[in-house]
């Protein structure tokens, strides 16, 4: 694998051998080191979490990091994106992160990429985040449940999230016995690539192993319709219809009070804090993966 744009890329090996991988990074106390490696990260939109654990992973992992802030670089004096790329890989950069708000940037770009740079897509639009997905499921795995085990129920704005995309391939891909997608009608796409849709959110969350709240995208609605429909906020009065040992994940930012409550995003059962954590590994599995990926291709 030279790139990681999408959770299809890979194949559910693959995902094991990451998972590991990820987890081995956190137990260990030192870290192999990839001092000739050059990574630059290039945010065309918001994030908190995705750059900043990726900025870490490359410190961690002994790389150059770099930072290309898209409104204060010469594409705000008119360069493409590609004359962009180009650019920083004749400066050595082997590696770039880039997340960007249309769904289909990396199709588009990719064919006219330099060979030798490797792309990791840090969320794209609506429809990828594929580094989220495998830290959602590392967190699952870590928490010893076996995917083909147990239910998974997504509660909030599925249309909108590119997280709901990636994660309904990652359980795809390894065999989750049960996954449903909740929300209002306004918020469900006609199907998911795995696991059912429905507004029935009361039996979505019937006896669910793990529940994932999803962020409500404010900043994608275009349409009155979206506004006001919180009655699908997860509660502890909603979180007794699941499992007794339920899992609560959300990928971040939340909006307190909105698609989640407060008592639930800090109460024993939320493992939200531990993805965050976990995101730094799986980063630092994944660019490790494309390092040795890009080695032996050139070897
Ligand atoms: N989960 C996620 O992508 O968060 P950020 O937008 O903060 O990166």
């Amino acid at each position: 694998m030279m790139h990681l744009l999408q959770v299809s890329d890979l194949s559910k090996a693959e995902i094991e051998v990451l998972i590991a991988r990820a987890l081995d990074f956190k137990q260990a106390k030192t870290y192999p080191t990839y001092p000739h490696i050059s990574v630059i990260n290039v945010f065309y939109e918001k994030s908190t979490r995705t750059h900043l654990s990726f900025a870490l992973a490359q410190q961690n992992l002994g790389c150059k990091t770099l930072d290309l802030n898209p409104e204060r670089s010469a594409e705000g004096k008119g360069e493409a994106m590609l004359d962009t790329l180009s650019t920083v890989h004749a400066m050595g950069v082997q590696i770039a992160v880039m997340r960007h708000a249309e769904d289909d940037i990396f199709d588009k770009i990719l064919p006219q990429v330099p060979s030798t740079l490797s792309l990791i897509n840090a969320g794209s639009g609506k429809r990828a985040h594929p580094t989220q997905a495998l830290l959602d499921m590392m967190t699952i795995i870590e928490l010893g449940l076996k995917p083909k085990d147990i239910k998974i129920a997504v509660v909030g704005d599925v249309l909108h999230s590119r997280v709901a995309h990636s994660f309904s391939t990652i359980c795809s891909t390894m065999g989750v016995g049960e996954l449903v997608f909740a929300a209002p009608e306004v918020w469900l796409p006609a199907s998911m690539p795995y696991g059912q849709v429905t507004s029935e959110v009361k039996s979505a969350l019937q006896d669910a192993d793990i529940v994932m709240t999803l962020r409500v995208q404010k900043e994608r609605m275009v349409d009155a319709r979206h506004q006001g429909l919180d009655a699908y906020c997860i509660t502890e009065d909603a979180l007794n219809l699941a499992s007794p040992n339920v899992h609560v994940l959300h990928p971040g930012p939340m909006n307190r009070g909105i698609e989640i409550d407060s008592a639930v995003a800090d109460g024993p059962k939320s493992c939200i804090l531990e993805q965050v954590t976990n995101g730094v590994y799986m980063r630092m599995a994944v660019l490790e993966h494309l390092i040795k990926a890009s080695h032996a291709a050139s070897a």
